[in-house]
């Protein structure tokens, strides 16, 4: 009886995934490959020829890849969730121009005694149902705007976070990312936007004692196995239980085809991660993301310009699961790279935004990604890159993979958000 409650799909993917994680190679038995492995070469060494063999086998396989060595296998959706309560909603937001309201999620079986936080900012002048952005912010959704009623967080929040004392955010905080996200122009563009903090789903701290994953653990289990959810996986989660959210409670008011997803940096990971594993995302921008998500895992190991993968599993241990930590010295081991993640996302049109003195998150690299995603998207039908350079600073190559770069840091602004906005108006129409 309960089974039969369970979407066939959601039942048919667990069972994928469980029988090709068991059929993976173990790391030792992996063979040295320094070029790019080939997104369209199964495991097995088959060619994917047609975009039924590509949705049907190696799409799932690549994502079970993904999980098993990179990012530990997404926890699974809770049996069932529920919007515990509206704090509050103000359709006076920006002059009367957007309402801004906030839910919090409750989530059972597992119960989970962590809450989801949404902020969400719809155009009160639309024709229609408004295309939105999801996003996830590095601070609290009190940081988006300066306005009284947004929940602060109680849990852990950067000592880097304006207003945070003793690594808790403050009332000093609230309005301090406003630049970062841009509402005014968001609401001005004719988009609405959803927001939570990665701190609710789990706090970006070395360990996973503050966060979702343990909820998930086997009965007797008190730490992560090798392919577990690291902190990436389960912010990916996050972006997904607010899809549902969305789908479910405001599809009146807000197009749920065309659901944008978009992150910075490590929040930009999680952005491509989320798209890659879930298609009611329509397009994704993962800003300045770099290793670990938008730029290769193939790069020199002793390079210093731009983040290896030692580095960043030496540095935040808990981003990825146990058995990336094996790549470590061999991401030529890696049986996919970056572009096979990007590739998941075919046919939907993915922007990769960058600065040219963040050379960090490799925007060379990233081009290159975008190259190697290409012949996926043409297997499906589809232009995928209009370009064979990069394009100049400040040009928007808009085509299904975009690129961008803009002089500068490594930063979210104004300036990137007037690039996503004609990004998202070319895919998804300009909002009336
Ligand atoms: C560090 C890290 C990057 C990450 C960035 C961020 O610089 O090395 O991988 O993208 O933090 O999230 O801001």
């Amino acid at each position: 009886m309960l089974k039969s409650l369970i979407p066939a799909t959601v039942v048919l993917l667990t069972a994928c995934s469980l029988s090709f994680s068991a059929e993976f190679p173990d790391f030792k038995s992996l063979p040295s490959r320094p070029e790019l492995p080939d997104p369209l070469v199964m495991v097995d060494g088959t060619r994917v020829t047609t975009a039924a063999d590509w949705n049907a086998r190696r799409r799932p396989e690549l994502q079970a890849l993904f999980q098993h060595y990179m990012y530990g296998y997404l926890p699974p959706k809770p049996g069932k969730w529920i919007v515990e309560e509206v704090l509050f909603t103000d359709p006076t937001f920006l002059d009367g121009k957007a309402t801004l309201s906030e839910s919090r999620l409750a989530f059972f079986n597992p119960d989970l005694k962590h809450r989801l936080h949404v902020l969400l900012v719809i155009p009160n002048k639309r024709s229609g149902p408004a295309p939105v952005f999801v996003g996830m912010n590095f601070c609290g959704n009190h940081a988006l705007a300066n306005h009284p009623k947004i929940h602060i967080p109680e849990s852990w929040v950067y000592k880097s976070c304006a207003g945070s004392e003793n690594e808790r955010a403050t009332e000093k905080g609230r309005g301090t990312q406003s630049d970062a996200w841009n509402l005014d122009l968001v609401i001005d563009r004719g988009y609405a936007l959803a927001n939570f903090y990665s701190g609710d789903i789990d706090p970006d701290t070395a360990d996973f004692s503050d966060g979702i994953e343990p909820a998930f653990y086997k009965q007797g289990q008190t730490s992560p196995g090798p392919s577990d959810a690291g902190a990436i996986s389960a912010w990916a989660w996050g972006y997904h239980r607010v899809i549902d959210f969305l789908v479910e409670k405001h599809s009146s008011a807000i197009d749920v085809k065309r659901i944008a997803a978009v992150g910075h940096s490590r929040n930009g990971k999680t952005t491509l991660l989320a798209a890659a594993m879930d298609e009611r995302i329509a397009l994704a921008i993962p800003h300045q993301a770099g290793c670990g998500g938008t730029a290769p895992s193939r790069v020199a190991i002793d390079r210093k310009d731009v983040e290896t993968i030692r580095r960043i599993n030496t540095v935040f241990p808990h981003w990825f699961c146990d058995n990336f930590v094996l790549f470590n010295e061999t991401p030529d081991k890696l049986p996919f790279d970056q572009h096979c993640l990007l590739a998941l996302c075919a046919p939907r049109p993915v922007l990769y935004s960058n600065a040219v003195e963040d050379q960090w998150a490799n925007p060379d690299g990233q081009f290159e990604m975008l190259k190697a995603a290409a012949p996926v998207y043409a297997l499906l039908g589809t232009s995928g890159l209009d370009a064979k350079e990069r394009p100049a600073s400040r040009v928007l190559l808009d085509s299904k993979l975009g690129y961008f770069i803009r002089p500068g840091k490594h930063s979210m602004d104004r300036e990137d958000w007037g690039i996503f906005l004609d990004y998202a108006d070319k895919h998804f129409g300009k909002p009336k």
